[in-house]
């Protein structure tokens, strides 16, 4: 394997058999210094369904994790629809207890976010976890930091995932989902969700407005993070049942 990319860019292909196989390499701080930065190097499969991919919204959210690295020094984080999983190895890397979740019917994303944490000997927990579905390993989480880069892309699927995170943050007093998502829409629909389950959003940012420039030349969109949290002045539980 030879992967010699800097910042995203694909660089090399691996055997001829797995040819629509990439290797990504994404730098946070001073990366030739252990002390102060580090890579991670991420597999991507093109042959593959989205999800394995890593998505403009994973780098910017990889990004504010590793600017906010002292939130997440002994935390417990939870991602959902983790795919190529960039946020929750950086989250590992910078001393979070991590839960990598994705669609529990994806066994090949499973399989390959086990791949992606041996390759950089990144320990993270792998559970699947298909939003809105309810069983044994979900009641068990308990995060105090959710992580989700863009799960909201398909307007069908925003009550299943509003659901999740909301029991996620009931189950874990003071936590927060961190989110990167494409503003295709304008923020009616999600404020309007946020409402409906209690919620509320306590930070709202441009996702280029802190990104390295030498990181921003492969992003495009309008790319928005959020930090939302449960907002106990005005929940009205019965709503919800
Ligand atoms: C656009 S991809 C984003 C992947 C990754 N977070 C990134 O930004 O690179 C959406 C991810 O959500 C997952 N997903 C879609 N629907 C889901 C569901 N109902 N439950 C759990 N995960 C789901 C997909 O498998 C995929 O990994």
């Amino acid at each position: 394997m030879e992967v010699n990319g800097d910042d995203g860019e694909p660089t090399a292909k691996s055997s001829a058999e797995e040819e629509m196989t990439t290797f990504s390499r994404h730098n946070f701080g001073n990366s030739e210094n252990t002390d102060d930065g580090f890579s991670v190097t991420i597999i991507e499969n093109m042959k593959e369904e989205y999800g394995l991919f890593v998505w403009p919204c994973s780098i910017i959210l990889a990004e504010y994790i590793w600017q906010q690295k002292s939130r997440f020094t002994g935390a417990s984080v939870v991602e959902l629809g983790a795919g190529t999983s960039l946020p929750g190895l950086v989250a590992a890397k910078v001393g979070a207890d991590v839960t990598l979740t994705d669609d529990s019917s994806r066994v090949e994303v499973l399989t390959h976010m086990r791949r992606q944490c041996d390759l950089n000997d990144i320990k993270c927990k792998i559970r699947g976890l298909t939003w809105g579905v309810w069983d044994a390993q979900t009641f068990s989480l308990c995060p105090n930091i959710i992580l989700g880069a863009d799960v909201l892309y398909d307007s069908c699927a925003f009550d299943d995932l509003f659901a999740t995170v909301t029991f996620l943050l009931q189950n874990c007093p003071s936590s927060v989902f961190i989110t990167t998502y494409h503003n295709r829409s304008g923020h009616h629909l999600i404020g309007f969700l946020m409402v409906k389950w209690g919620l509320k959003c306590v930070k709202l940012l441009d996702g280029f407005s802190f990104m390295p420039s030498h990181k921003t030349s492969s992003l495009s969109g309008n790319i928005q993070l959020a930090e939302i949290i449960l907002d106990t002045a005005n929940r009205d539980d019965t709503k919800l049942m």
